[in-house]
């Protein structure tokens, strides 16, 4: 299949609370974008649109040809909307036309392996409208009310969503012409419009730098590596 890519760069990274918007802050001496985009051109894709904050549309544009080297020409950068959902949108309109299976992937979840790239396109291929990468849930998980515990959950019917999300093309663009509330992620937007999600294994390194512990965490990673 043809391939693109929606990298989703566009939020401020309030929590993380850098100064910078979070696909900017250094892991290294490399950006987070600069990290999932070496992730995103290890897979075998026909265009890669990242979405950047409108004030740094130039600078994505400047790290997404450093990193495709000579499939630059396979890049768009565009810029994305005050939610996730309608940065994703703004990516989706950049899609071009020969294009029929789309990811959409958090910059954030920069240290992503290839492999689940890799995963997610071969579950897209077999057949399945929207893929999802999970991590089984390790923490025992409670419903809680005002304070008060209302049950436990059973862990294992549940399961961490990760990025890149996958889909057949027309799947999600019928999902966003529809999205009437706003959604964290893009499966539980198609999961909405009545569509069937299948999960494939996430990866402990795609984690999403959130906070400044997160942040930490992926400093650690690329540091023990270095050595
Ligand atoms: N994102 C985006 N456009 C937005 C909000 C988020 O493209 N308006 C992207 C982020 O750049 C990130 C991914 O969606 O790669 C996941 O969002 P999150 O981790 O929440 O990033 P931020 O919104 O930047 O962080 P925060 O919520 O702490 O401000
Ligand atoms: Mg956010």
């Amino acid at each position: 299949p043809r391939v693109a890519v929606i990298v989703v760069a566009a939020g401020s990274g309030e929590r993380l609370g850098s100064g910078v918007p979070k696909a900017f802050v250094g892991l290294d001496e490399h950006t987070v974008l600069h990290h999932a985009l070496v992730a995103v051109f290890a897979a075998p894709l026909a265009q890669v649109i990242v979405v950047a904050p409108p004030s740094r549309v130039g600078d994505a544009l400047t790290e997404a040809r450093e990193v495709a080297g000579d499939r630059h020409d396979l890049v768009s950068v565009v810029p994305g909307g005050p939610t996730r959902q309608q940065s994703v949108a703004a990516g989706l309109h950049a899609v071009w036309a020969d294009v029929d299976v789309v990811l959409v992937h958090d910059a954030a979840r920069a240290l992503t392996p290839p492999a689940v790239f890799e995963r997610v396109i071969d579950a897209v291929r077999d057949g399945h409208d929207a893929v999802l990468p999970v991590l089984p849930v390790v923490d025992t998980i409670k419903r809680v009310d005002e304070g008060a515990v209302v049950e436990a959950v059973d862990r294992s019917a549940l399961a961490a969503a990760q990025t890149p999300q996958g889909f057949r093309r027309p799947v999600l663009d019928e999902a966003y012409a529809e999205a009437s509330a706003d959604h964290t992620d893009d499966a539980a937007l198609v999961q909405a419009a009545g569509g069937a999600v299948w999960t494939v294994a996430g990866d402990e390194r795609g984690f999403k730098v959130t906070t400044p512990g997160d942040l930490d965490r992926a400093r650690a990673l690329l540091r023990s590596e270095a050595d």
